[in-house]
């Protein structure tokens, strides 16, 4: 079978008043990509022929946020149906099947999606599909009215219910497949005759049955739709996604050794057999290899680690961090913009920036790279097999060579050639008695006073 041409319409050109925020709601991030991020990935998976988002006027930044998706401008905010409408343009004649999605409910699934595209092509022929479902708390959701056989009669937005629709527990999720042809035609009916005043999207339903078009609901999962108005729902569709990549994780072979004090990004990607402990937290832009252990509280964001690194406890790589294979990275270390090639180690209250360590060097304990001299970044290499002191400072631009020796407590400010000694610090005076003598002399000073 072939499958019909699909146009996906994104809305987002809601103010999220609720939200409280100067960020448009949709830029609000989940699992460290903005929510509309999450909607266009749902929509990616389906492979559509054309996709657009909804904004508002002066949403330079979720246009940018979009891009290379195009977007429509809803000039007012005048309602759901409005913004649809604010599409239309890209709509006009297309033949196909158009799935309007609310820019708010970052969990919807590929799944989902798709049985709202068959739902379309059922028997009855349905000019729309709405997703439905049963939440625990119906709350201020729509309403979704059946009729005798099934079918979809109506929605009611729940400020327009009766008590006896305010009663019903099937709700309207905010996802609706319609049947492209007959969409406009059918949205440009409706009117704002509401508590609200403005155009309901969901009144379409009435709409297209008084004009003899069947209509028809598919139930999904009520936490894969949660609508996020307010901080509170951020929260809760944050808790609920890291729930969902926890599970990934460790069914694609990581173990978590405390899964709800670890926290990803939407696009954590771990190796097999790699173990974290508790309390760890990726960023976006994480890689990790097989065999790599994480002790409990590490930070990392923007970083590749290889097979056989061993992290933490408590290690915070930064973007650009690169640990080779088997390197060991301590306690209390951050590394920045920097490659630890493989079996460096780097084990103890060490920054690292903008810089390579060779490998199998090793970094002694409170090593630090001076590489920022207020002005500019300056880089600092460090050669394979070299041994860097501890409490070392290694003021860049400076390189250390293959093999060589930094003596503990250097301030390092000139290159040091492969398989040298450095040391840089005053050099060790010892007086033999001095210190006895010292006190002898106080003490007597004190007698006499006394
Ligand atoms: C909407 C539905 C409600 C459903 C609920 C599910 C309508 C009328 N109501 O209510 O039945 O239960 O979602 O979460 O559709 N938007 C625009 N332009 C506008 C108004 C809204 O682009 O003029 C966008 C918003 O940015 C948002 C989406 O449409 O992404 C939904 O709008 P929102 O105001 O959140 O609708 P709800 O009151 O949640
Ligand atoms: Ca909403």
């Amino acid at each position: 079978m072939t499958r019909r041409p699909l146009a996906c319409v994104i809305l987002a050109a809601g103010k999220g008043t609720r939200m409280k925020s100067d960020l448009p709601k949709v830029l609000h991030r989940v699992a460290g990509r903005p929510m509309i991020g999450h909607v266009l990935a749902a929509v990616g998976a389906l492979d559509p022929d054309h996709v657009v988002v909804v904004v508002g006027p002066g949403m330079e930044d979720v246009a940018a946020s979009v891009a290379p998706y195009p977007t429509a401008v809803q000039e007012r905010q005048l309602g759901t149906a409005d913004a649809v409408r604010a599409a239309f343009g890209l709509l006009e004649g297309f033949p196909g099947d158009v799935l309007v999605l609310y820019g708010d409910t970052p969990l919807v699934t590929p799944q989902t999606l798709r049985a709202m595209v068959e739902a379309r092509a059922q028997a009855s022929d349905p000019a729309v599909v709405v997703l439905g479902m049963r939440p625990a708390d119906p709350g201020a959701y729509g309403r979704l009215i059946l009729d005798g056989r099934g079918g979809l009669e109506k929605i009611v937005e729940y400020l327009d219910a009766t008590p006896e629709e305010r009663a019903v527990g099937l709700c309207n999720a905010g996802l609706m497949a319609f049947d492209g042809p007959r969409m406009i035609g059918l949205i440009n009916r409706i009117g704002n005759d509401n508590a609200k005043g403005e155009y309901y999207l969901t009144d379409v339903v009435q709409i297209a049955r008084a004009g003899g078009h069947a209509c028809a609901v598919v139930e999904g999962d009520d936490q894969e739709v949660i609508g996020v108005n307010a901080r509170t729902e951020l929260a809760e569709v944050e808790a609920l996604l890291q729930r969902r990549l926890r599970r990934a994780a460790m069914d694609n072979g990581a173990t978590l050794a405390d899964p709800g004090t670890v926290y990803f990004s939407f696009d954590t990607r771990l190796g097999r057999d790699v173990v974290v402990g508790q309390n760890v937290v990726f960023g976006p832009g994480v890689a990790v290899g097989d065999r790599v252990e994480i002790k409990p509280f590490c930070h990392l964001e923007q970083v590749t680690v290889s097979s056989g690194a061993v992290l933490g406890p408590y290690a915070r790589l930064r973007p650009g961090a690169v640990i080779g294979p088997d390197a060991h990275i301590g306690n209390f270390v951050e590394i920045k913009n920097a490659t630890v090639e493989a079996g460096a180690k780097v084990n103890h209250l060490t920054y690292i920036g903008d810089a390579r360590v060779g490998a199998k060097a090793n970094i002694g304990a409170g090593t630090i790279t001076c590489n920022y001299d207020g002005f500019g970044k300056y880089r600092t290499d460090i050669g394979a097999g070299a041994f860097i002191g501890s409490n070392s400072s290694l003021v860049a631009p400076v390189s250390v060579g293959a093999g060589a020796i930094v003596g503990a407590g250097s301030v390092v400010t000139q290159d040091v050639p492969a398989e040298s000694l450095a040391v840089a610090r005053g050099r060790q005076q010892s007086y033999p008695g001095w210190a006895a003598d010292f006190r002898d002399r106080k003490r007597l000073e004190k007698a006499k006073k006394g």
